[in-house]
């Protein structure tokens, strides 16, 4: 909490591909709604995305772009932190002392370690190994109370709890103790072409995701690609996914209930149904895609941006930092 009584609110996104609806519905959307009521800070998790290999030319264009796109979306850089990670080098270092308090066995139990090194066997990297600790770091440099993160997060956000409640039992109250934030509206958007699985960065069929780039001709293109069933009947139901998904969708894009679409599309057939949908997507990505191209073309205040926020970023983090090297031992500079 803060002087001026607002919870303080972190969150990031790693560079490591483009932004798509998935991460738009789920995510940053809501993080817009924030903005007023938090202490908001977010980054882009540039460090955790050298995890896995990638064209330094691709990692720079994928940050720039998202930072763009974070404000493109309607996160104000006046009323919000926004910031590169590896910007503020008290992640790096804080990261450090945290590993020395995280244990080799609770890191060894992360589900999304044993996943991706599974997958990627040529590249078990220490990186991968400690990234919850980088992770942990983040949240808690900022002392804050909630972190908005998917499902897939949670494990993270649990080892993080643990790391600092190890911290604080031997130092005092020195970190707050974060808790997961859902917000009240957070859709889980799915892949277009495999619905069961959820709307990635990295997937591999590019068709499954819509990017917050596509335009109009590509958006509708995919959800015409989009996977259904064959009971011709636009209705939630199990054993429905690619419906289901489409739904889902349409119903965060456009606000409107689920029962709402089922009666619009009651006795109409799938094909209008995915166009319709892809027409309101394109519709809702077409102003942020305008203000995107402003921003990005004026680099040099993008530039400003970015050094303005991890010049505030910094103030906050170098204070728990300090406390931190204070408390554990080390000879003060
Ligand atoms: N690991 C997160 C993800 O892959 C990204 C992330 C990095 C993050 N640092 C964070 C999320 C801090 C929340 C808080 O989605």
């Amino acid at each position: 909490m803060t002087t001026d009584g607002k919870k303080t609110i972190l969150s990031g996104i790693k560079p490591t591909g483009n932004l798509n609806i998935g991460g738009y519905l789920g995510a940053v959307k809501n993080w817009v709604e924030l903005q007023n009521e938090y202490n908001c800070f977010y980054c882009i998790a540039d460090l955790h995305a050298l995890t896995i290999r990638i064209d330094p030319s691709m990692l720079r264009k994928n940050a720039l772009e998202l930072f763009a796109l974070y404000i493109a979306c309607g996160i104000d850089p006046e009323k919000n932190i926004l910031f590169f990670q590896s910007h503020v080098s008290q992640h790096s270092e804080l990261s450090w002392v945290l590993d020395c308090y995280t244990m080799f066995g609770e890191l060894s139990r992360m589900t999304q370690f044993k996943d991706k090194s599974a997958k990627n066997t040529q590249n078990v990297n220490a990186g991968l190994f400690t990234y919850p600790v980088l992770m942990a770091a983040d949240i808690l440099l900022y002392q804050a109370d909630l972190v908005p993160v998917g499902e897939d997060q949670r494990q993270h956000l649990e080892i993080c709890r643990d790391i600092a409640s190890r911290f604080n039992s031997v130092y005092g109250e020195v970190f707050t103790l974060p808790e997961a934030y859902t917000p009240k509206v957070g859709a889980r958007i799915k892949s277009l072409t495999s619905p069961t699985q959820k709307m990635s960065k990295s997937d591999d069929d590019e068709n499954g995701t819509i990017n917050l780039l596509d335009n109009k001709d590509t958006v509708i293109r995919k959800f015409k690609k989009a996977v259904t069933d064959s009971q011709a009947c636009v209705k939630f139901s199990e054993g429905k996914d690619g419906i289901n998904n489409l739904i889902t969708i349409y119903s965060a894009v456009t606000g409107k209930t689920f029962t709402e679409i089922e009666n619009e599309f009651s006795g109409r057939g799938y094909g209008e149904f995915k166009l319709t949908v892809g027409e309101a997507v394109a519709d809702m990505l077409s102003p942020i895609q305008e203000k995107y191209k402003t921003l990005i073309s004026d680099k040099a205040q993008l530039e400003k941006i970015y050094r303005n926020g991890a010049d505030k970023a910094r103030y906050t983090a170098n204070k728990t930092l300090s406390k931190v090297y204070r408390k554990v031992g080390l000879v003060s500079r």
